[in-house]
């Protein structure tokens, strides 16, 4: 960390008079890369350990054109945020679960991680070296990304033999052009997005440009996102192309068990437990795609997403509309958890860090 540089850059701000707030149009964040004042870089070396990281100014990295990450796709990322409170502190939402989902993806792409310390202390430092640029409270939020690759050099297909954690940040407002209003998914029935076996249950990069052309192409019909299905009998639910996805029929919560194809998100079990406090059956099953056609409502979630309501879903040339709006399950689930992550409703769970 390099503190030095860091306590100039704020003395200088201050002689300016804009050190609380970076200059932005603070409301009209979408989400759209603002880079934040630094970034975190810790390597580890080949006996597999992470030594100690440093802040420095967000900038280019410097890879071999061989590195594992390039040629192999060898990495993964997290997606977490911090919240300013009313009172100016910033909130973190479960970073140690981030940090032990980074650790599970590691190991299945054969890759050394930082600790959990290592991985927590980090996000904290980042949130806290680029307070002004934390929206202010209710516009949005700085979305935190750790990344770890590797950045070693390889030509043979195998591991790579250094590996580079990095945290970088950006003020973000709503995921989707849509804002908060509903969404428009649309049903795939002819790209998957992981099979059994795959690595579609860790926040592998290579989960991610596949999904691009079959995003594109129901963007490109208006459509806000894909919705895909399971790949052995494209009969069963799996996730959006960004985030979980959530079925209501009654009283009834469902959705699609994580069975190694599906995201652990921590948006889903955290929306999950919020659901089950306030009285829902909440169940994780393979759900159909006709269960889905029925239902009286569809809702995603993800850390960019948040909770968004689904308006409509298109499948095989049918289309759907659900419930949304004030009495949604949906509205009331988003403003819990939006609530405990903001630092408005009392968090009883532990969820949330103050720095
Ligand atoms: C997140 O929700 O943090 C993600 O990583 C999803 C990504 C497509 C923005």
């Amino acid at each position: 960390y390099n503190a030095q540089a860091a306590s100039a850059l704020r003395e200088e701000r201050k002689q300016n008079g804009d050190e609380e707030y970076a200059d932005l149009d603070w409301d009209n964040l979408g989400f759209a890369l603002t880079p934040a004042d630094y970034m975190y870089v810790m390597k580890c070396s080949k006996d597999g350990e992470f030594t100690k990281g440093e802040i420095s100014p967000f900038g280019n990295i410097q890879l071999s054109p061989s590195a594992g990450v390039l040629n192999y796709g060898q990495a993964i990322y997290e997606g977490t945020k911090a919240y300013r409170k009313e009172n100016g502190k910033l909130l973190l939402f479960r970073p140690d679960h981030n940090a032990m989902r980074m650790k599970i993806g590691a190991e299945r792409m054969l890759m050394p991680s930082p600790s959990v310390d290592q991985f927590v202390d980090a996000v904290k430092q980042i949130a806290f070296a680029n307070k002004r640029w934390v929206p202010p409270s209710g516009k949005g939020s700085l979305y935190i990304r750790p990344l770890l690759m590797g950045s070693g050099p390889v030509l043979g297909l195998g591991p790579a033999p250094e590996y580079t954690f990095i945290v970088y940040a950006s003020p973000v407002g709503n995921y989707f052009k849509e804002g908060t209003a509903a969404l428009n998914l649309y049903v795939e029935d002819e790209y998957v997005r992981a099979a059994p076996g795959g690595a579609g249950g860790v926040k592998s990069i290579t989960n991610y440009a596949p999904v691009l052309k079959a995003l594109s192409r129901a963007k490109s019909r208006g459509f806000s996102d894909v919705l895909y299905l399971d790949s052995v009998k494209k009969k069963y639910l799996e996730e959006a192309s960004s985030c979980n996805v959530f079925v209501v029929k009654g009283r009834t919560i469902s959705t699609p068990a994580t069975n190694g194809t599906i995201l652990e998100g921590i948006t889903r079990k955290s929306v999950m437990e919020i659901a089950n406090d306030q009285g829902y059956q909440v169940v994780e099953k393979a759900v159909h795609v006709d269960d889905v056609m029925d239902a009286d409502e569809v809702f995603c979630t993800g850390t960019a997403v948040v909770v968004a309501p689904v308006g409509t879903i298109t499948y095989q040339n049918k289309r759907v509309e659900y419930k949304t709006g004030d009495e949604s399950v949906c509205k009331k689930l988003r403003s819990v958890l939006v609530g405990i992550q903001t630092g408005q409703i009392e968090d009883t769970k532990g969820w949330v860090t103050d720095i």
